[in-house]
């Protein structure tokens, strides 16, 4: 293994997941109170239906110190607002695919379907984004450029 990779086994990513509140919050609350474990370096931001999430959110939260960032909500076709999903899905996709230009590894960009009664999907997203970004390590090509 690489340096990169030894230095990286302390490493705790730092991951911000924005949630619609129907289903993927609700899935991550339900995770909470049947006890399912998960790591604790996600932090939730809640939003009424992953539509909302404006792509320059995505990108505040890497310019503000995140190592990933997940983007989560109802599965296709149960969107409580019919077809805010849908429009999320295509804006998002388009969007990871220009992570690169911006020096962001597309790798750190994660998005998933959870619905109300899956907690442990939820608690198995979220090991699996964490998994992938302490792979990559740390994020700082984005803040380095910034404070340049
Ligand atoms: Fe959950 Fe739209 S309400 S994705």
């Amino acid at each position: 293994m690489t340096d990169n990779n030894e230095n990286n086994e302390n490493f705790e990513p730092k991951i911000i997941a924005f949630l619609c509140t129907w289903c993927s919050y609700a899935g991550a609350d339900l995770a909470g109170s049947a006890r399912i474990q998960y790591p604790t370096n996600v932090k939730i931001i809640k939003v009424m239906c992953s539509s909302r999430i404006n792509p320059l959110f995505v990108l505040r939260a890497f310019r503000k110190g995140a190592d990933g960032v997940l983007v989560s909500g109802c599965h296709p076709g149960d969107c409580h607002y019919l077809t805010g999903n849908y429009f999320t899905r295509r804006r998002l996709i388009l969007f990871k695919k220009q992570l690169e230009w911006v020096g962001i590894d597309p790798n750190r960009f994660h998005m998933s379907w959870v619905s109300a009664s899956e907690g442990q999907g939820w608690a198995d997203v979220v090991n699996k984004v964490i998994d992938d970004v302490k792979e990559l390590g740390p994020q700082d090509e984005m803040r380095r450029k910034v404070v340049e």
